[in-house]
């Protein structure tokens, strides 16, 4: 039997996840643990490049995610759940990554450039934070991971690692590492409540583990087509916010009947809020209940997360004899041919 391949990847710990993190990476993750060897980690350290000013959410944030994962059908049977940090070797296979990295390479990263302009608020002109993609370069090749589930806007990040993995290859007369591939998501972009991007810091979210009453708040807020001001009028859901979520979590039938309605005035835009609320509401409550168990149960948490760091790390050890030896840093070897 061949070995199987490997996929890898990982989130920035910014805490509880949203509808924007699951149809865009977790949905994917989970389906894919069917077909491959997986690791799947917490990036703390990548959190720490922009939060080191106050880290002390950090490790909260890791068990929240961490439970949002496992709710929404991570099984730490089949995959490796684990957090950077407790996984030295990331920190080692970084500074020797780093010594063949040209600054010119990170310097021309689209999010660098795009990130250190527009986050005003913190002081991002540090060492750490332009090495992002070599810490993340290490991340995907202490694996020798071969395939790397990510959105969209990872597409930068992925080709500077394979940039340097080729540098690696090239220099030490190595085939070690493959290529990492991206495994982009196939999946439509999810809107926040107010029509943008979703995201944690536009505060329009809709989180995994929002209850009932907070997703209908929120479906209150949606915009919908901005023409339709009276009840009478006729609307157009390929304008509304509303619409969006719909084809995301609807079952076809009720899709098709929303538009027809909509267009029709049939159905006015606060009954279609609590509907979609409620389907919502229904859409998220397998993982309510499972995360209102882990909840209750931490220390299961904490040992998913040792186990899984210890698989980990077990898989890196053989990553850093291979890299020490490649490099000419294996003292063993040499002291042995100096006493032979
Ligand atoms: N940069 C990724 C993000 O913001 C998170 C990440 C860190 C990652 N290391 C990784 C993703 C390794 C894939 C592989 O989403």
């Amino acid at each position: 039997m061949t070995e199987q391949k490997i996929v890898l990847s990982g989130m920035r710990t910014t805490g509880r996840i949203h509808l924007g993190n699951y149809f865009g990476a977790l949905k994917n993750w989970v389906e894919l643990q069917d077909r491959y060897r997986c690791y799947y980690f917490a990036a703390d350290w990548h959190a720490l490049t922009s939060d080191y000013a106050d880290p002390s959410q950090i490790a909260q944030n890791t068990i929240d995610m961490v439970i949002d994962w496992i709710s929404a059908g991570l099984d730490p049977e089949r995959s490796t759940i684990f957090v950077q940090s407790m996984v030295p070797d990331h920190a080692e296979l970084h500074l020797l990554l780093s010594m063949i990295t040209p600054l010119g390479w990170l310097e021309r990263v689209p999010t660098y450039k795009e990130q250190i302009q527009q986050i005003e608020n913190k002081d991002l002109s540090t060492y750490g934070f332009l090495g992002y993609p070599v810490l993340q370069t290490v991340d995907i090749v202490l694996y020798r991971a071969h395939f790397v589930p990510v959105g969209e806007d990872q597409a930068s990040h992925l080709e500077i690692s394979r940039e340097i993995v080729r540098r690696f290859n090239h220099l030490y007369n190595s085939e070690f590492f493959p290529e990492p591939q991206a495994l982009f998501t196939p999946t439509a972009k999810v809107p926040g409540i107010d029509g943008r991007k979703m995201s944690k810091s536009y505060g329009n979210a809709i989180n995994l583990s929002d209850s009932p009453e907070v997703i209908l708040q929120k479906c209150k807020q949606m915009f919908t087509d901005p023409q339709r001001l009276k009840r009478s009028d006729p609307g157009r859901p390929e304008v509304c916010n509303l619409y969006d979520f719909h084809k995301l979590v609807s079952p076809p039938e009720i899709q098709e009947r929303v538009a027809r309605e909509c267009r029709a005035a049939q159905i006015g835009c606060v009954d279609d809020k609590k509907l979609l609320a409620q389907i919502l509401s229904d859409f998220l409550e397998p993982m309510r209940r499972r995360r209102a168990e882990l909840e209750r149960d931490r220390d299961t948490v904490f040992d998913i997360l040792l186990e899984g760091s210890r698989k980990a790390r077990e898989r890196t050890a053989e990553t850093m004899e291979m890299v020490r030896s490649v490099m000419g840093l294996d003292y063993k070897k040499v002291l042995q041919k100096v006493t032979a």
